[in-house]
């Protein structure tokens, strides 16, 4: 096929690191037959599922039943993160990372072990009395696991303990403004778990890497530790560059996210950082809940929205409003995080042949994101409205093109697995 790219951009295929299609799992919420046509949609070549499901990816049991349930339904490539949840399953770090996962996270923000996941998509203040969180030194040993087999740590960076400690002060001055759910979970919860996680990474050599950083002060923890040489990354979402306490007046509570959107000095400073290049890459956090879920009481509805489909059309639109570079965009959204989960060159590079993955962009084009538009199951979106100015045209993975013009040209079934042992035997072939 001969595609005629006149006037448009030719990127590497995108890449989204951080995604929850809740497969298996409350699929009422999102499955991957959705998410899966909403990164096509968006520009999106590779989607990282993150391990959170019912049952979640703990072993590779259940890592070889995700890649039989994902594959029928895939219509782009994917990639899997496992999950550390202590002892539990510290038998199987070294199996999954031969399995292939791209990265092991771990929720220090929530007192989640593998039978109360089903809990978590219920998850209001106070659960973490039921359910107490991991201790330092159990996270220092699974740290100390996966820091063994060389691959990445990943955290979400919440100390729970603080985080009760502040919702109780809300609690008592019952607070229901979005500053009350800032200040039960502010900055300081972020910063003091950066820290461990570093002082952590340090003693043991681990790659850290800090997921969905919010705050001024946690990525400015992770630049310091970078600066003395340490392996310690981070990534931003579109929520903490795009928005600030400031638009909940007009959002409202689909921006309900954790951690939670902060003031605007953090997102001037993600913007700082995210061209300076501390932050190694965006990525969505896509992570759905039904309209009816996040319709309610801020303190009682879900922490999540959708963002697969919206990652790249939001970093396109910065591109025209000269806050970043057209090669900002492959930086961002594919060399960096291909090469931080190992699977560059197979993924994130732009590579020329009649099987390699694309994304061509269109700068020029202007539209205004549309939530009944959205490929996915829910349309729970932070930014209906929002104008838009530079979008994904065609997705193109491994020579087949999944999205044309908006349009979903692929089949379910197409999208496969994605390893660091698959881009190692396609670096040696090539
Ligand atoms: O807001 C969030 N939602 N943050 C997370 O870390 C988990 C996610 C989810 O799975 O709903
Ligand atoms: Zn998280
Ligand atoms: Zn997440």
């Amino acid at each position: 096929e001969v595609i005629d790219a006149k006037g448009l951009h030719v990127l590497p295929g995108l890449i989204d690191t951080h995604v929850h299609s809740r497969d298996p799992g409350p699929t009422y919420k999102e499955d991957f037959y959705y998410s899966s046509q909403a990164a096509a949609a968006g520009g999106i070549t590779t989607i990282l599922e993150m391990p959170n499901t019912t049952p979640p990816v703990s072993d590779v049991e259940s890592f070889d039943n995700q890649v039989a349930n994902l594959s029928g339904k895939a219509h782009v490539d994917f990639g899997l993160w496992g999950i550390c949840v202590g002892d539990l399953n510290k038998k199987d770090i070294a199996p999954l990372h031969e399995r292939g996962v791209i990265g092991f996270k771990f929720f220090w923000g929530y007192a989640v072990h593998a039978k109360t996941f089903q809990l978590m998509y219920n998850y209001k203040p106070g659960m973490e009395d039921v359910i107490p969180p991991f201790d330092d030194g159990e996270v220092y040993s699974m740290m100390k696991e996966v820091s063994k087999t060389g691959n990445l740590f990943a955290v979400h960076a919440e100390n729970n303990h603080l985080i009760q400690a502040f919702t109780r002060e809300v609690e008592a001055r019952q607070g229901t403004s979005y500053d009350d759910l800032i200040q039960s979970r502010p900055e300081l919860v972020e910063v003091t778990t950066v820290q461990s996680g570093i002082a952590m990474a340090k003693d043991l050599g681990t790659r850290l890497h800090i997921l969905h950083v919010s705050s001024a002060g946690g990525v400015d923890a992770v630049k310091e530790a970078q600066e003395a040489g340490y392996p310690i990354t981070v990534e931003t979402c579109p929520h903490y560059l795009f928005l600030s306490d400031k638009d909940y007046d007009h959002v409202g509570p689909q921006m309900k996210v954790y951690p939670p959107v902060k003031y605007e000095k953090d997102q001037k400073r993600l913007w700082e950082r995210v061209k300076d290049g501390t932050i190694s890459h965006v990525c969505s956090d896509h992570a759905p809940h039904t309209e009816e879920e996040k319709d309610g009481e801020l303190w009682s509805i879900p922490a999540g929205m959708c963002g697969v489909e919206s990652l790249a059309p939001l970093l396109l639109t910065a591109v025209h409003d000269n806050r970043l570079l057209i090669t900002d965009i492959a930086r961002l959204l594919a060399e960096e995080p291909a090469k931080l989960h190992g699977i560059y060159p197979q993924k994130g590079s732009l590579q020329v042949g009649t099987d390699a993955d694309f994304t061509l962009v269109d700068l020029q084009k202007s539209g205004t994101l549309k939530r009944e538009e959205l490929h996915s199951k829910s349309k729970v979106t932070a930014y209906d409205g929002f104008p838009l100015h530079g979008v994904p045209v065609r997705t193109i993975v491994r020579g087949k093109t999944v999205m044309k013009d908006g349009a979903i040209e692929g089949e379910a079934g197409y999208g496969q697995l994605v390893t660091p042992a698959s881009s190692r035997k396609e670096a040696a072939l090539s």
